[in-house]
């Protein structure tokens, strides 16, 4: 390797100068022998005394996800690998193909390097069951499944393993919040660990009832009441809405049906428990908005009542040519 070479007392001073011109080769390390300095260089220098001789690489420090897993993967594999990042308070959830299996740990490695985050872990099943959670393997960091996400200023705690929970939402979170207005009486049937009642009751002075089948995600919601300066009340209940929703005593301003597989078969109890000119966000996974619109219209003309659908739109991609929708009507009395 071409270098400058210089007595050691003078080795800081051309280094930074020849630093400042550009002139220094930053992939070898500096080497001092016997009385003199030895600085790589990127091709001619002059008024210094040149010498060849052999220096050991600078260790390269990979700065992305793709440095480090250059080795392993084609640069499309990495790509598609990037987008599956969902990132959930300390812990990332990836998706890794089929194909890719044998390298998830290398994977998992990187991703924790990259990520710089307490756990990586693999989705090993889809979204299932009544209470919508799926199958996680630990691939690196640090087993722990609990974390603490950080949404539009909101805490949420939760067990990734445990409950629903999709940071893909909050831009839908934050609309919702910001159409609701204060002295609304809200109904989220489906609320998980809480994040609409929790965002939107930090926002506005709104009294929510939170309701949730799953015994875990009612217990977080709990704890997520207490990590957050509210400005609304949340009340929870645990069980089906179906049941839970005979002891109301009242009629809501709004009410949120976040269970997109399954909603529709509850719009019935929605319609039934609205105010009149009342809000039902309504979210379906579905190619268009006409389907949801049809089902929340049968249930309403069910119900004999009125519906006038006040927005849809497109919460976020679940497969090709298919989404999660939301639509929201404005329901009163005939
Ligand atoms: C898709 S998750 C949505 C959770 C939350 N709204 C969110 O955005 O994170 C649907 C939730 O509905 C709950 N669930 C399913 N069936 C239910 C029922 N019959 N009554 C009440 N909750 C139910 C599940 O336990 C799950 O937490």
């Amino acid at each position: 390797m071409k270098c400058v070479k210089v007595p050691l007392r003078q080795l800081n001073d051309t280094r930074i100068k020849l630093m400042e011109k550009g002139q220094m080769n930053m992939d070898y390390r500096i080497k001092a022998l016997d009385e003199f300095g030895y600085i790589p260089i990127n091709g001619d220098v002059e008024g210094y005394e040149i010498e060849d001789i052999e220096l050991e690489p600078m260790k390269k420090v990979a700065h992305n996800f793709s440095e480090l897993l250059e080795d392993e993967l084609s640069s499309e594999e990495i790509e598609n690998l990037k987008t599956s990042f969902d990132t959930i308070g300390d812990i990332v959830i990836l998706e890794i193909p089929e194909e890719l299996e044998d390298k998830k740990y290398k994977i998992g490695d990187a991703a924790l390097k990259f990520t710089k985050r307490k756990a990586i872990y693999m989705k090993k099943s889809a979204i299932k069951g009544t209470i919508r959670i799926r199958d996680l393997e630990f691939l690196s960091g640090v087993d722990d499944s609990v974390t603490i996400h950080k949404e539009h200023g909101a805490r949420l705690k939760l067990d990734v393993r445990e409950v629903y929970f999709s940071p893909r939402l909050a831009t839908e979170r934050l609309r919702v919040s910001e159409s609701v207005r204060d002295g609304e009486k809200i109904l989220d049937m489906f609320c998980g660990i809480g994040p609409f009642p929790i965002v939107i009751a930090k926002n506005k002075k709104v009294d929510i009832t939170a309701v949730d089948i799953n015994p875990e995600a009612i217990k977080y919601l709990e704890e997520n009441i207490g990590l957050n300066k509210l400005n609304g009340t949340i009340e929870c209940h645990c069980g089906d809405i179906r049941e839970v929703s005979k002891q109301f005593k009242t009629k809501f301003d709004r009410i949120i049906m976040n269970l997109p597989g399954l909603a529709y078969t509850f719009l019935d109890v929605a319609v039934d428990l609205i105010e009149d000119g009342g809000t039902i966000n309504y979210y379906e996974f579905s190619d268009s908005y006409e389907q949801g619109i049809k089902r929340l219209s049968d249930a309403c003309r069910n119900a004999k009542k009125n519906v006038e659908i006040i927005n849809t739109r497109k919460v976020k991609s679940t497969s090709p040519g298919e989404w999660h929708v939301a639509i929201d009507g404005k329901i009163s009395e005939k």
